[in-house]
């Protein structure tokens, strides 16, 4: 059974493989399309780090709390990216550059979390723990928010309070874009 290390790193390889579909895109509509993919990964992945995992590393390591705080920092960075690429298209003279900072951004953050948090995680926590946290992992996938969400509360008590509506008016944007995607 996959673990939450398994589960966040099979959402890192996903980005990376959008990241690399977008420098291979032949045009405009293309990166619009891949970028609202990757708007929609990101989105949900450092939706369930913070709801879930981060909490887990702060009372599993001992320098957990400086670690979370860190990584939830950079999580701020990259929604702030993807809140503004989320109101541009890729037509917009800003979109281009504000792709590549993203970029830079998930692959440094990435870097991190797959060379220091994850392996110290692995040593600190039991396998069927971890198992059951993977398992949580992907369930709480289908009920987050599927948009960057800058101003929102990073911890699990506040996600609790406010983040079940604001994922169903995402889900609902997500629809109607989607189809603008395939139809307009
Ligand atoms: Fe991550």
């Amino acid at each position: 059974m996959p673990d939450a290390v398994d589960v966040l790193v099979q959402d890192h390889r996903e980005v990376e493989e959008l990241f690399s579909r977008y420098e291979r895109a032949a045009n405009a509509d293309e990166r619009g399309k891949i970028v609202h993919a990757v708007i929609h990964e990101l989105a949900v992945h450092g939706e369930i780090e913070e709801l879930l995992f981060y909490p887990r590393v702060r009372t599993s390591l001992p320098d957990g709390d400086a670690l979370a705080d860190e990584a939830v920092d950079e999580h701020l960075e990259i929604k702030k990216a993807l809140n503004d690429l989320d109101k541009m298209t890729a037509r917009d003279d800003g979109f281009e550059p504000r792709m590549r900072e993203l970029m830079a951004e998930v692959r440094h953050h990435v870097e991190e979390e797959e060379n220091d948090m994850f392996p110290r995680i692995r040593d600190a926590i039991d396998r069927e723990p971890l198992e059951q946290l993977g398992n949580s992992l992907q369930a709480v996938k289908k009920f987050v928010p599927t948009r960057p969400h800058p101003g929102a509360p990073t911890g699990p008590a506040g996600k609790l309070a406010t983040a079940p509506p604001v994922a169903l008016v995402d889900r609902v944007r997500d629809t109607v874009r989607s189809w603008r995607d395939d139809y307009m």
